[in-house]
């Protein structure tokens, strides 16, 4: 069936359209949605064979475990169990890119949890995102709505360009604010341990829950499934420009006009694209986008810029990593 796209105003949804796919959301069918890091691929978290079908939309490995989005902290208590920490951190950081891991009720399928005894769970802060969950009346899973192993899609053109016409509809408000996703965080002990950094800056979780932790080697891929595998790679070759690399050392015997350039400081060398940011903020916003036009053109390598590993450059560091296929074990900082 032909996916149909359906352009919202994200601060004054048309209410009719937002009926529409909450209907498909409770048939089961596969509704992509914006939220404020990047768009969501939804389906309804409490039904088994739905979300199976986000797995094979995606080609997602069944063993990663997806996010269960809900509208309100009050949806939280039918799915899972808010300590006094989780309620703190949601109180302060929610509607926004923050997902809590917490200890799962057992309504929440294996599917969600990929055999886990916690489920992640966050509220977006787009309100379309939260319309559609009120409207459809139960919590709805989403993982970002790309190819598995893809950039994340910050558009809805990205989405289709990677899904077609596997997903019902595309609920479109235009391209996202934080352009990474969530931060993830185990809060099921005493204190927080980041499991991914994101569109929420680890810094500010610190001015709230005091000093978090980082999980190491092994544990991580063991504790957050999804940490284990390539991710947000481009089609063509992207290596890091750390501060201290010799450029000529990655250029290697690529043509100036073939080698594009992502980052915020002016390239020291000839390139034949260049994509520059004013800062980490918009640099996080125009990630994957980038990535994603450069692998388009006549570019045959990308060289990004790795930023300092401060506010959102933490995540991006993350990310740069990961597309660039660098070992996914090693400490997060
Ligand atoms: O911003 C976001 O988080 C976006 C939007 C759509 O909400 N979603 C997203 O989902 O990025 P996804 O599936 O691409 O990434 C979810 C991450 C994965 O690394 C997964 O392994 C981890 O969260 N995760 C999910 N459930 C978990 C659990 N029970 N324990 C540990 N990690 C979990
Ligand atoms: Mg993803």
């Amino acid at each position: 069936m032909k996916t149909r796209i359906y352009q919202i105003d994200r601060y004054d949804p048309d209410i009719e359209k937002l009926q529409i796919a909450a209907k498909a959301i409770r048939d089961g069918e596969l509704v992509a949605f914006p939220t404020e890091t990047v768009y969501g691929l939804g389906a309804n978290a409490l039904d088994p064979e739905a979300v199976r079908r986000i797995f094979l939309a995606k080609g997602r490995p069944s063993d990663n475990p997806l996010i269960a989005h809900v509208a309100s902290v009050k949806e939280v208590a039918g799915i899972a169990v808010m300590n006094d920490l989780a309620k703190l951190l949601a109180e302060r950081f929610w509607p926004g890119p923050l997902t809590l891991v917490l200890t799962a009720e057992s309504i929440v399928p294996p599917e969600i949890t990929a055999g886990l005894p916690t489920v992640a769970v966050r509220m977006p802060a787009n309100k379309v995102a939260r319309e559609l969950i009120t409207l459809s009346g139960v919590p709805i899973a989403g993982p970002s709505a790309n190819r598995s192993g893809r950039p994340s899609p910050t558009n809805a053109a990205s989405v289709y360009e990677d899904l077609g016409d596997s997903v019902s509809i595309i609920l479109d408000t235009g391209p996202t604010e934080v352009g990474v996703e969530s931060t993830v965080v185990d809060v099921t002990g005493d204190s927080v341990v980041i499991l991914r950094p994101g569109g929420l800056p680890v810094e500010e979780i610190e001015k709230v829950a005091g000093t978090v932790q980082y999980p190491e080697g092994e544990k991580i891929s063991r504790r957050s499934p999804g940490t284990r595998y390539r991710h947000y790679a481009p089609l063509i070759p992207l290596v890091l420009l750390r501060h201290d690399s010799d450029p000529n050392d990655l250029l290697g015997s690529y043509e100036s006009s073939k080698i594009g350039y992502i980052g915020i400081r002016e390239p020291s060398f000839d390139v034949g694209e260049k994509i520059l940011f004013s800062d980490v903020t918009s640099y996080a916003r125009g990630l994957f986008t980038s990535m994603r036009s450069l692998e388009k053109t006549q570019i045959e390598i990308i060289i990004a810029e790795f930023p300092d590993a401060t506010g959102l450059g933490l995540a991006l560091r993350d990310r740069l990593r990961r597309a660039a296929g660098e070992g996914s074990t090693k400490k997060i900082p």
